[in-house]
């Protein structure tokens, strides 16, 4: 760019400024270059600075084309609660996924308040890394596409995260977040891809969304409060799993979590509940209503036996607290023989288990149902007719 389109364009957003109360920022301006070869992270956080710097709302906008982007930190607290970043491009990772280091970042919001994205697809170029870990070299933690770390009152809409290294979007000590109109693709057997993982967070929301990836679709971590997932399509993948939990001996709880209208296509496991180890954990106030299952591996799974890298296992029962689950209109096909599966533990039983109108079915009978110390109720389950204690 020539400087005087510079000092043009710079005119131009001042008017623009003055005529709308939105301030607007474009990462052209400050040299990104749309070609996917010339990195463009100084740029972008150039256009972050004075974004984040503006005392009124603020329009961040990323034009059409690919943009190779390092590893890169948007820091907050901003001066205004009000940052929109609209993307009509794809921002690209590095192929040399070094360059990421072991930060386990790509992409991090850190401490940001009111600040939404609107479309752009995020490309991890997560090939290399798995292929990296398939052939067992050495290789970096592996990259998480978008985190964000300690942000309030977020919302994230219609944007695509393909091929992540690690985890596509993680929301970690969150408050008030929403998520919708997402789609999320990464190859079936690409290892832990998990399509969002969220964790000690409190308000968290995730709707219209569609995630076919190598691992968990929506992972549940501890501390995570008032979460809502509704019009979720799953597959494949290992499904919505709250766990692992339990890795710290002390550990906040999971609390309300609703999941709602989510259909779960060819995946390993459907609803999946806690592999728990001993820990101060608890699980409670989760509602799994109007849920469809086609061909699913494990339907429904209820395990506090799940022993992570089987070290101490055996004679080590959860401590983690189970109560008030629910499971409302379940429907559809398992790919195995038992769909729904409570292995809960002697010194901590599952409580106040609710089965209502379970149907599920294996090579078009009813399948089977198992439960080991869980108690609650069932009615007009065919899959677990007299499953509860
Ligand atoms: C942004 O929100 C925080 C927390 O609610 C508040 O303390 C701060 O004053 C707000 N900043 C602006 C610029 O409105
Ligand atoms: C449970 O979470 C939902 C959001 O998913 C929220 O609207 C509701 O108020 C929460 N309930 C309690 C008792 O906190």
């Amino acid at each position: 760019m020539k400087k005087s389109q510079c000092i043009l364009l710079f005119l131009l957003s001042i008017l623009f400024t003055s005529a709308n109360s939105v301030y607007n920022v474009n990462v052209a301006t400050f040299g990104a270059k749309p070609d996917g070869k010339t990195d463009t992270t100084k740029p972008f956080l150039a256009a972050w600075a004075v974004a984040c710097g503006s005392t009124k709302s603020v329009e961040l906008y990323v034009p059409q084309g690919r943009y190779l982007i390092g590893q890169a930190i948007f820091k907050g607290p901003c001066k205004n609660n009000a940052t929109n970043i609209k993307i009509d491009g794809t921002l690209v990772a590095p192929t040399n996924y070094w360059d990421l280091e072991n930060t386990g970042y790509w992409i991090l919001f850190n401490k940001v308040n009111g600040v939404s994205i609107s479309g752009g697809t995020l490309d991890g170029q997560g090939a290399g890394f798995w292929a990296c870990r398939a052939a067992g070299k050495n290789c970096p933690n592996g990259a998480r596409s978008l985190t964000f770390n300690g942000a309030r009152n977020v919302n994230v809409k219609g944007l695509t995260s393909i091929n992540s290294q690690a985890s596509h979007i993680v929301i970690n000590g969150c408050n008030n977040v929403i998520m919708q109109g997402l789609k999320i693709v990464a190859p079936d057997n690409s290892p832990n891809t998990d399509g969002i993982h969220v964790q000690t967070s409190t308000g968290v929301t995730i709707t219209g969304t569609s995630i076919k990836t190598g691992d968990d679709c929506i992972s549940i971590g501890p501390g995570t409060r008032n979460l809502m997932i509704v019009g979720v399509n799953c597959g494949p993948g290992h499904g919505i799993s709250i766990g692992s939990l339990g890795k710290d001996a002390i550990e906040d709880g999971v609390q309300n979590v609703t999941v709602k209208t989510v259909t779960f296509t060819g995946s390993d496991n459907g609803l999946v509940l806690a592999k728990t180890s001993a820990s101060t954990g608890f699980v409670r106030g989760i509602l799994y209503q109007d849920v469809i299952m086609k061909n699913v591996k494990n339907p429904i799974i209820v395990d506090q036996h799940y022993c992570p890298r089987n070290e101490a296992c055996p004679s080590q029962n959860s401590g983690i607290k189970i109560s008030q689950v629910t499971y409302r209109n379940i429907r559809g096909s398992s790919a195995t023989p038992i769909a729904m599966k409570f292995d809960c533990s002697v010194t901590n039983p599952c409580r106040e288990m609710n089965v209502i109108n379970v149907k599920l079915t294996y090579q078009n009978n009813p399948a089977q149902s198992s439960c080991l110390n869980a108690d609650g109720k069932i009615s007009s389950s065919v899959s677990a007719s007299s499953c509860l204690n």
